[in-house]
């Protein structure tokens, strides 16, 4: 357990001044160079939930790193994966929810059949830092009266606090 964490997050690099001047940049990209390391990568992640949670109806993926790690989870869970996506980017009826850039305010959405009342949902990212992208996924699957039952992240940015504007479930597999 210890060493699938260590070895996963001795695949994270840290570039700094991206995108901007002042932020260390956290890079996932390198722990998809070796097969080995992501497989531990979504196992820790997919464990957590079978342990945590048990079953699950569908795993909710964020646009657009959330896309690279919810369909390999979901299809290891056995559950369906829908994606939440930025404003315009998803065909037919849609439900959205805003949250806060560093200046103003984006929309987020899902297709509105996508996730039936009651369902139990986990939402995965690849990281929180301020947390503002995770709340909006939980106010957008709250509106289609979705259960969030774990709001789940590989990396977690500690310095940014973000969890504490969660109020559901929380996980992540390591943090900076
Ligand atoms: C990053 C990251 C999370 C979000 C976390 O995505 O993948 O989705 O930021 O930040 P927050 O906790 O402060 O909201 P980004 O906005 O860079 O979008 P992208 O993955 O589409 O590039
Ligand atoms: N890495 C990747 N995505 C991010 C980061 C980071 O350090 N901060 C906010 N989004």
């Amino acid at each position: 357990e210890n060493t699938r964490i260590s070895r996963v997050k001795g695949a994270i690099t840290a570039i700094q001044d991206f995108p901007k001047p002042g932020v260390l940049f956290r890079d996932i990209f390198p722990l998809f160079k070796d097969p080995a390391v992501l497989s531990d990568a979504v196992s820790l992640m997919v464990e957590h939930i079978k342990d945590k949670i048990g079953s699950v109806d569908v795993i909710v993926g964020l646009e657009a790193r959330g896309f690279l790690f919810g369909p390999m989870m979901s299809v290891q869970l056995g559950c369906s994966f829908v994606p939440i996506r930025k404003k315009g980017k998803l065909p037919g009826k849609c439900v959205q929810a805003s949250y806060l850039l560093e200046y103003g305010t984006d929309i987020m959405e899902a297709q509105a059949e996508a996730i039936k009342p009651g369902q139990k949902v986990v939402i995965v990212d690849d990281l929180i830092a301020t947390g503002g992208t995770m709340s909006a996924a939980v106010e957008l699957i709250s509106k289609m009266e979705g259960r969030v039952v774990e709001c789940l992240v590989l990396i977690e940015l500690l310095d940014l606090k973000g969890v504490a504007k969660l109020k559901h479930p929380f996980f992540s597999v390591l943090q900076f």
